[in-house]
């Protein structure tokens, strides 16, 4: 068992699905998650294993503004040429968004780690450049794994380092010390993976440059496809959500019908008038109304309805009919909440006589993937 939850996610898993997360929330993540990531990191290797690195954790929201606002910079003078090149390309101009968010609110992320290699700095001959860059990427590339595999939102950047003076001055590096990248974390909004990469075959020379043989021909996954059959009677019910109505305890309880890193599907049972608050997920959602009925913000919602919630959209508040809800429920990724509304949830609770209740402890089943947030009473 791993010390953090989710560092046993599988290898494949982690690398098929680390991608740049660049949409993070504010909120705080512990330093003993920063550094047992960075400890992990030092695990990668260096030349002649000098291990000549140095991180800098910054949470200092003054050094993060002077970091926001080199970023700020850079991006300013890039962002046309990168519009320009992705003008195209749909796929590239929904980066450059995400970029532009990021940059817009980099000053928000809760800690930034920046690398940095010591000893003197030769770019020349690229022998000695390679071997002093790499031997810092490889443990940037860890600590983007590791991130992923707790479900922290990641990304390796090197904009807001483009001026090294300015960089220097606002970490406080000695010349012998120098920042190479650094990697924004935080708990994301958006989701991880999967990744598009080009056909291993066209990246693959065999002997010599440009001999492809395997061109057209994509590795064959050594995971065979799954097919299975889950009969929702073999899976029992978990209570989730709880809420004290007067006398009578009103819950959530879901079957997880299915659920590992690529997706959760539940079967979802809210007793009569169950509140949840307006919130969205982290990843794709889909709601199917089975039986009874499920008020959504304005709109009443009976058998038969599909909600389609899209990552980054939220709805609620979420109030169950009188016969309460069958609800089928699916995840396209991590299906963690992403509250959107606390106080009006608190007060339409306070305005109905609700108590809200401390979230039920569960087991998760052993397929679905630690998040360093489990167990935590954080959604409703
Ligand atoms: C050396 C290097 C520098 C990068 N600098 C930035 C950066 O300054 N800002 C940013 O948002 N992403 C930066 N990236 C992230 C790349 O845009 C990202 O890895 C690439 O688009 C692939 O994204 P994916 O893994 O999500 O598919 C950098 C990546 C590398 C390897």
């Amino acid at each position: 068992m791993a010390d953090v939850p989710g560092l046993d996610m599988s290898l494949e898993d982690a690398m098929t699905t680390q991608r740049s997360v660049r949409r993070i929330r504010p909120d705080p993540v512990d330093d003993a998650l920063v550094l047992r990531l960075i400890e992990l990191a030092q695990k990668a290797p260096t030349q002649q294993n000098s291990q000549a690195w140095e991180f800098i954790v910054v949470k200092d929201p003054a050094v993060k503004a002077k970091l926001a606002r080199q970023n700020r910079r850079m991006w300013r003078l890039y962002r046309p040429i990168a519009a320009w090149k992705a003008r195209n390309d749909p796929k590239t101009q929904r980066m450059n968004a995400a970029v532009s968010w990021s940059v817009e609110h980099f000053e928000e992320t809760p800690v930034f780690v920046v690398a940095c290699i010591r000893g003197s700095r030769v770019a020349f001959p690229p022998i000695v450049a390679a071997s002093t860059y790499g031997s810092i990427f490889p443990s940037i590339q860890n600590l983007l794994l590791g991130a992923r595999a707790v479900g922290l939102g990641a990304n390796l950047v090197t904009m807001p380092l483009w001026s090294n003076r300015a960089a220097r001055r606002i970490l406080g590096l000695p010349w012998s010390v120098t920042p190479v990248a650094m990697v924004p974390l935080g708990w994301p909004i958006g989701r991880y993976g999967p990744t598009t990469r080009r056909p291993v075959g066209d990246a693959v020379s065999l002997d010599r440059f440009g001999n492809r043989p395997w061109r057209g021909h994509p590795a064959r996954s050594p995971r065979t496809p799954r097919l299975a059959f889950v009969d929702a009677a073999d899976v029992p019910w978990t209570e989730v959500i709880a809420q004290q109505h007067g006398e009578r305890r009103v819950s959530v309880h879901e079957k997880f019908l299915e659920w590992n890193a690529r997706r959760m599907v539940v079967l979802g049972r809210y007793d009569p008038h169950v509140v949840i608050e307006r919130h969205g997920h982290a990843s794709d959602h889909l709601v199917y109304v089975v039986e009874g009925e499920l008020t959504i913000g304005e709109r009443r919602s009976g058998p038969g309805t599909l909600v389609v919630l899209e990552v980054g959209a939220t709805f609620g508040p979420l109030v169950a009919g009188p016969e309460g809800a069958l609800l089928f429920e699916t995840w396209a990724g991590d299906p963690r909440p992403v509250p959107a509304d606390k106080a009006e949830y608190h007060a339409l609770l306070a305005a109905r006589g609700i108590v809200r209740l401390p979230n039920p402890p569960f087991t998760k089943p052993a397929t679905a993937p630690r998040q360093a947030d489990d167990g935590k009473d954080l959604y409703s």
